[in-house]
C-alpha cells in the first residue's frame, strides 16, 4: 500500500487561482446558483456536480457531515432524498438547521449554504421514488441506513428478499421511513478562487421570506467578506 503523503508533500499541494471575479453574479442567489451548477455540470472534471456535503448537528451537539445528491430546487429550496431514520434524519428531527456545501474544486469555486431542513410531502417523495431505477428502490428496502450491520451477506439477503417480494417490472412501494427534505436557505455564500489568495466571497443573507399570497419576493442582503 502507498504510504501516507508526508507533511511536506501535502503542503506542496498548492495552486494559484484565476482571474474571474464575482462582480457579474445576478442579485438573486438562486439564479446565481443555477448558473454555477450549470458551469459545474458542463465541466467534465467536476464529477457529481450535484453532490453536496450535508452537515447536521444532533441533540447532543455532535456534528456530522456526509455527501448527498441535490435532486431539485423547488420554491427556492434545495431538495435531497434519504432515510428519515438515518443518523442525519434523526439529527434533522431534533435540529433542523443544516449546512450544504458544494465543493467544485475544478472550477475553483464553492457554494456554502445554511438553512432549515423540512420533510417534503409524501406525495412528492413518492413521485421521485417511482422515478428511481428498480435496483435503487429495492436497495431502499434492503438498507436500514445508519444501523450497525453484522455482515455484507445480511444486507444482500435483505436485498434478495425485497427483490423476491417486488420482482423487476412490478411497482415497488416507497418505504414509509424514506423521503425527501427541502432545505430553505438562510444564507448562500459564493466563493471564487482569485490570484494571490485574494479570493472573492459574496454572502447572500435572507432578510425576508417570499410570500405566495402577496406575491412578495424573497429579499437578500449581499455582503462581501475578506477571503
Ligand atoms: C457521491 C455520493 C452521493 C450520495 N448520495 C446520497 C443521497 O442522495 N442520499 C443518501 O441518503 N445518502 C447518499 N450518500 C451516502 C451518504 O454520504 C451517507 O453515507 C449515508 O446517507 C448515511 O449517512 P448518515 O449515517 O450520516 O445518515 C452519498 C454518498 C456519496 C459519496
Amino acid at each position: 500500500m502507498d504510504k501516507v503523503p508526508s507533511r511536506a508533500e501535502i503542503s506542496a499541494m498548492r495552486r494559484s487561482y484565476g482571474e474571474i471575479g464575482l462582480d457579474s453574479l445576478p442579485s438573486d442567489p438562486l439564479e446565481a446558483f443555477g448558473i454555477w451548477l450549470n458551469d459545474a455540470r458542463a465541466n467534465p472534471l467536476a464529477v457529481e456536480a450535484n453532490a453536496m456535503v450535508l452537515s447536521t448537528v444532533d441533540h447532543l451537539g455532535n456534528l456530522t457531515s456526509r455527501t448527498v445528491l441535490l435532486k431539485g430546487i423547488t420554491d427556492d429550496c434545495f431538495t435531497f432524498f434519504t432515510s428519515y431514520t438515518s443518523r442525519k434524519g434523526l439529527a434533522i428531527h431534533s435540529q433542523p438547521q443544516v449546512s450544504l456545501l458544494f465543493p467544485w474544486y475544478p472550477l475553483e469555486r464553492q457554494v456554502s449554504i445554511t438553512g432549515i431542513a423540512e420533510k417534503i410531502s409524501r406525495e412528492e417523495s413518492e413521485e421521485y421514488f417511482a422515478s428511481r431505477p428498480w435496483e435503487s428502490q429495492i436497495g431502499a428496502w434492503a438498507s436500514k441506513q445508519s444501523q450497525p450491520l453484522g455482515s455484507r451477506a445480511e444486507l444482500e439477503e435483505r436485498y434478495n428478499a425485497a427483490a423476491t417480494k417486488w420482482p423487476r417490472g412490478t411497482t415497488v412501494p416507497m418505504p414509509d421511513y424514506w423521503g425527501g427534505y427541502n432545505v430553505a436557505p438562510e444564507s448562500i455564500e459564493f466563493w471564487q478562487g482569485r490570484y494571490s489568495r485574494l479570493h472573492d466571497r459574496l454572502r447572500f443573507e435572507r432578510t425576508s421570506q417570499s410570500d405566495h399570497d402577496s406575491g412578495e419576493k424573497t429579499e437578500w442582503e449581499i455582503t462581501r467578506y475578506y477571503p
